[in-house]
């Protein structure tokens, strides 16, 4: 049976491109095998700077995550500060992480381009920490958004530098990445994320939502007007939420004209509206459920910590640390 991992950081509200790119992979894989999945909230530490948020935005994204269908029967879902020993991994792997592995870094880049105030030595062993969520338990597929690509990648090279230099220990991760939903457009039509202000959130309240997709950038074309299915937002946005023949047919209305954006942005409200109905109601109800969602999180956290001890065991002894 294939292991898969993934977290998510609680840095805000879950939007469609995280639900498109990961969270609807992490539940519909747990047919596929046996999860571990992680509210990634050491991570959140080098953006959340506020204790009471940090725990409020934790709550509410495992309350999403449990809402949107992850069965704690089935995977092993805590958070990631309850396994501590991933800090002790973290400065083991850093021993023997070159620093241009991590000046290589997306993220890393980013920072520097944009000549990001006083960056801190949390964002850049960033990718180190990720490495030891995903080692630490061992796993086979880590099913991630495109833009985690990289550091799927960085902790291969982490796991191949500890295997050279004390002998096998982890297998190599493959990162499971779903093409057609690789990068979801925000409302502006860059990529949609928390950072740039232009998400649709899944569960925001119906007039909200709505706002919030009315808000999409369209150009001036009239109803009448043929559009050009590969860059209209609305329609790349609703594209999801149909089938393969209801797509072609939208498609080719589109081309030929007489679909306004109006009619696509409403299509794609009652679409998301329908689509996450049982989410939503469960996510109403999780919110009167608070200690069954902690519950849920002290079973993950003893599951979590059983194989994070087994793996620290060997390379404490791996590495000469043990007596
Ligand atoms: P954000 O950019 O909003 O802060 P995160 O970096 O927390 O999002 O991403 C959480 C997960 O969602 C990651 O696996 C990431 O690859 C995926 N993801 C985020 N935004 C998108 C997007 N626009 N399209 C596809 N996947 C996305
Ligand atoms: N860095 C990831 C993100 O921003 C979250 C994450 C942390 C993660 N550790 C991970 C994802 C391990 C997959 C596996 O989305």
């Amino acid at each position: 049976m294939k292991r898969i991992l993934s977290g998510m950081q609680p840095s805000g509200k879950p939007h469609l491109g995280n639900y498109l790119g990961a969270m609807r992979q992490h539940v519909a894989m747990q047919e596929q095998g046996e999860c571990y999945y992680f509210v990634a909230n050491y991570h959140a530490l080098t953006t959340v700077r506020d204790g009471a948020r940090l725990k409020s935005l934790t709550l509410e994204l495992v309350m999403d995550y449990l809402a949107l269908g992850i069965d704690p029967t089935k995977t092993t879902f805590f958070l990631q500060s309850d396994v501590p020993s991933l800090t002790e991994l973290t400065w083991i792997f850093s021993t023997i992480t070159p620093m241009g592995l991590l000046e290589r870094a997306h993220a890393w880049k980013d920072a520097q381009a944009k000549k990001k105030k006083d960056p801190t030595a949390g964002l850049f062993i960033y990718p180190v920490l990720m490495a030891c969520d995903i080692l630490m338990y061992k796993p086979n597929l880590v099913p991630v958004g495109k833009d985690q690509k990289q550091h799927v990648e960085i902790a291969r090279d982490i796991a191949s530098y500890f295997n050279n230099t004390y002998g096998d220990t982890f297998p190599m991760p493959e990162p499971v990445i779903h093409e057609e939903t690789a990068v979801v457009p925000g409302t502006d039509g860059q990529k949609m994320s928390k950072s740039y202000g232009n998400t649709i959130e899944i569960f925001a309240p119906a007039d909200e939502l709505k706002k919030q997709i009315f808000s999409i950038k369209t150009d001036s074309a009239g109803v009448d007007d043929p559009k050009d299915p590969n860059t209209c937002i609305p329609f790349l946005l609703l594209k999801h939420f149909l089938n393969k023949e209801e797509g072609k047919e939208a498609e080719l209305r589109l081309q030929t004209g007489g679909v306004g954006y109006a009619e696509l942005k409403k299509n794609l409200f009652e679409k998301m509206l329908a689509h996450f109905a049982e989410a939503r109601d469960k996510r109403l109800e999780l919110e009167k459920k608070k200690d069954y969602c902690v519950g849920v999180l002290e079973e993950g956290k003893r599951r979590a910590n059983a194989l994070a001890q087994a793996t620290m065991e060997e390379v404490r002894e791996k590495t000469g640390l043990t007596l």
